[in-house]
Formats: structure tokens, sequence, C-alpha cells
């Protein structure tokens, strides 16, 4: 059996255009373009990357969008002061503090600063604590980007067993909860897994749905899939010779799972989509209540 692709890559662009057309429309009626301010404390090359990424999406799907960039060493407090700026501006829909953060500053603090309506990577505790309580404003991007890759490419969630490797608190503990809730597009049986799991590969071979994100290199292998299941990956590893590669072993297990995503091209764009999702969200949620 060789697993069809699960192209996130194609189905960011079809989602990035229907957020386009709608922020289209939000901008005509209102006069006013979803606004998303970047910022970015350091001069770290990955975090560059993603930040420029986002923002580019941002420009093409019509929003505004802002870099606020600050040194390396900057202080946590002139730090909280731009945010506070920031949460004060009424062109500003959404803050996206680019993690992590240099050592000096500290990342919890920082993201309870950003006002839970401006909150579009849905970290802080107002989001996170009204998603568990099944009443969510905004969904964490990554893990919402993984439910509607499953969703748009016809996977079955309802029911099905869906296994997590890793329990962050910005994937595998907000997927968990994503895809627990009663409502239309989740209602799976969740199991989450983590390094003091035992027998790992007994609780990822019940899974129809792997999903694994840990750190890890090409950790899920071959023979801990059920024949059949689904398998995603949210891993992004630098090899040592400079080769992108997910937490799944992809050559292996394609030969095993149904579908699979791939790494880079699968969660990745999602990501992405998900970030302008939530700020289209908030540009309208606050309109709302101006
Ligand atoms: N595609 C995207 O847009 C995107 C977004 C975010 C993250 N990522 C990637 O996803 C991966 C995970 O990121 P994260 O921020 O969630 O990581 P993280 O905060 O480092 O958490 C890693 C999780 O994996 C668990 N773990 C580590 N080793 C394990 C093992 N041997 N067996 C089972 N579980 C193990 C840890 O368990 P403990 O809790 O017990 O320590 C922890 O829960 C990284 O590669 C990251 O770059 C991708």
């Amino acid at each position: 059996m060789s697993a069809v692709l699960l192209d996130g890559k194609k189905l960011a662009q079809t989602m990035q255009g229907e957020i386009a057309a709608t922020a289209a429309v939000f901008t005509q009626k209102h006069g006013i373009r979803p606004g998303l301010a970047a910022v970015l404390v350091g001069d770290n090359p990955a975090s560059r990357i993603y930040v420029r990424n986002k923002r580019k999406a941002c420009q093409q799907a019509g929003f505004e969008s802002w870099l606020h960039e600050l040194p390396h060493e900057c202080t946590q407090a002139k730090l909280l002061d731009l945010i506070r700026r920031l949460n004060q501006d009424p062109t500003v829909h959404g803050i996206l503090v680019q993690l992590p953060l240099p050592p000096q500053i500290d990342e919890k603090a920082i993201i309870q600063a950003v006002s839970p309506l401006k909150d579009v990577d849905a970290f802080g505790s107002e989001n996170l604590g009204l998603l568990a309580a099944g009443h969510p404003r905004y969904l964490p991007c990554t893990p919402h980007g993984v439910q509607q890759l499953l969703l748009r490419n016809g996977v079955q969630l309802e029911g099905a067993h869906v296994v997590i490797v890793g329990r962050s608190a910005i994937v595998g503990k907000p997927l968990a909860l994503i895809l627990m809730q009663k409502a239309a597009g989740a209602n799976a049986t969740v199991t989450v897994c983590h390094s003091r799991s035992r027998n790992l590969a007994d609780l990822t071979r019940q899974a129809d749905v792997v999903v694994v994100a840990i750190g890890l290199a090409e950790f899920l292998k071959a023979d801990m899939v059920r024949p059949g299941a689904v398998v995603v990956d949210v891993g992004i590893n630098r090899l040592p010779d400079g080769k992108l590669v997910g937490d799944v072993d992809f050559a292996a297990v394609r030969g095993v799972a149904s579908a699979i995503t791939p790494v880079p091209g699968g969660v990745g764009p999602m990501t992405i989509t998900m970030l302008l999702h939530n700020t289209l969200s908030a540009a309208q949620l606050q309109t709302m209540k101006s």
C-alpha cells in the first residue's frame, strides 16, 4: 500500500483564497482591513522565516501587516510596553509574538500580556480556557490546521480513535481538546501520549489516526502504525545534512498508512492559514464590539 498524500500546501492555498474573499467583503462593508502585528525579538533565522511567511500570507489575503523588530538584548519591560501599545491600537486586530524569546524574557508573562481578543495564536489562558470549557473563541493555529487537513480530506473523526504523541501547550494538548469536543468535525476518542508513556507502540498501533508532535526526527516507524491508519506529522527537524524531516519515518510509514502528511508541505502551511482565519475572526469580533 502507498498512502495518499494529505497535501497541506494545496489545501492552504484553497483556504487562504476563501479567507481573502471573506476579508474583501468585510473590508468593503466596514472600510477596515484585518490587521496583524508581528513581533520579532532577536535574530533567530528560523523565526525570521516564519514571520516573513506569515506576513506574506497576510498581504496576499488583503490584510494589513506590521513587523515590530526588537534586538536580542531587549528587556521584558520594553516588550511589554510594545504589547500594551498594540493592545490599544484599534487598527491592530491580532498580535503575534514569535517564539522562542530570548532567555531574559518570561514567555508566559508575554503571552498573558496580549489582549485575549487579539491573541490570534490562542496561547493565552483565556482562549485555552474557553476551548477547554467547550466554547472556544479562537483555536490554536497548528492543532486547528491538523483538524482542517483531516476533515477537508474526508477523514472521519467522529468516533475515531486518535492517538496524539506529544502534550505541549501549543500542539498536543490543545489538539486533544479540539478533537474531543462535542461538536461536528470532532467527537473523537483521544489518547495523549508523552515521554513517560509506557508501551508507546502498543498505543499508537490502536489508532485510526496517529498525530506525532515531539520534535524527534523520523521517530514513528512503520511497526508503530496499524495498516490503513492515517498519519499526521507535525514535527519539523533539520538533519545534519540540512534536509528537513518530520517526526515520522515517511518513507517506511507511507507503505503502511492509508494517508499521510508530508514534511514540508503538510501541517506547516495549514498553521499559517489558521492564523489568517483567526486574524479575520478577531477583526470581525472587534468591529462588532466597537
Ligand atoms: N508544523 C508546524 O506548524 C509546527 C508548529 C509547532 C510545532 N511544530 C514542530 O512540532 C514538534 C513538536 O513541537 P512542540 O512545541 O509541541 O514540542 P515540545 O514543546 O518540545 O513538546 C514535545 C512533546 O513531545 C513529547 N516527547 C518527547 N520525546 C518523546 C518520546 N520519546 N516519546 C513520546 N513523547 C515524547 C514530550 O513529552 P513530555 O511532555 O513528557 O516532555 C512533549 O510532550 C517540533 O518539531 C516543532 O518544530 C511544528
